[in-house]
């Protein structure tokens, strides 16, 4: 499990207008996740999308739906995204004081539980807890909105948490990484431990989306992950 690729382009990116579109590029694209950002302005200054958009994607794609809570106070969403269809649901470890009580809650739902890390948060912080969750979503820039550069220091990150989770036989737990994610930085971040990257203007800002995703795949191949 520890060695698998998948993409999961980010919706934030897409035109809001018309979702259908966005699924049928995942779709075209045999992208294996829908990443869907959840901002609730406090957490993070920008103001997205909420539970009623969920439940009107879900029977419409039979693909994973990853949902990105950054949000304060996450035990509060995790009921309603969960009857709306998620299949994952990663929280941030800045936004609450009790990260067990919110893992408990997304296991009793039966989801897959993320958690997620931003990029001055010193690893250590998620230490106690991460043999608790599914994958840990490293942040590669400031959460709050698309299209922003990777930061350099992400990549070491990546490392160093992949050899963490190794030297604590925890390689079952799976490392997704978001921001600034491209083509171009794609094999370096899947050589770091990547095995989930989220791509959200690099795909729907892209001439042909659905090529976009499907060279993803090909990177990840490249590098020797399938
Ligand atoms: C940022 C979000 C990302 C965002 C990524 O806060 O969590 O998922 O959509 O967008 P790009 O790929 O454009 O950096
Ligand atoms: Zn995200």
């Amino acid at each position: 499990m520890g060695s698998e690729f998948k993409l999961a382009p980010s919706i934030l990116s897409a035109d809001f207008s018309n979702l259908q579109s966005a699924l049928d590029i995942c779709e075209g694209g045999g992208a294996d996740w829908i990443h869907v950002d959840v901002m609730d302005n406090q957490f993070v200054p920008n103001l997205t999308i909420g539970p009623p958009v969920v439940k009107s994607l879900r029977p419409r794609t039979n693909k994973f739906i990853d949902v990105h809570l950054m949000v304060l106070e996450p035990e509060r969403l995790v009921e309603p995204f969960a009857r709306a269809g998620a299949d994952n649901i990663t929280f941030h470890i800045e936004a609450t004081d009790d990260p067990k009580k919110v893992i408990d809650l997304i296991r009793a739902a039966g989801k897959m539980v993320g958690v997620s890390i931003k990029p001055q948060t010193p690893l250590d912080s998620i230490f106690s807890i991460v043999d608790k969750v599914n994958l840990v979503l490293v942040m590669s820039v400031e959460p709050g909105f698309g299209g922003q550069d990777y930061l350099p220091g992400s990549t070491e990150r990546i490392v160093e948490l992949k050899r963490y989770l190794s030297n604590q036989c925890l390689d079952r737990v799976l490392i997704e990484v978001d921001g600034g994610i491209k083509l171009q930085n794609a094999e370096e971040v899947i050589s770091a431990g990547g095995n989930i990257l989220v791509a959200g203007s690099e795909v729907f800002g892209s001439d042909d989306p659905v090529a976009t995703i499907r060279e993803f795949y090909t990177r990840a191949e490249a590098v020797g992950i399938s």
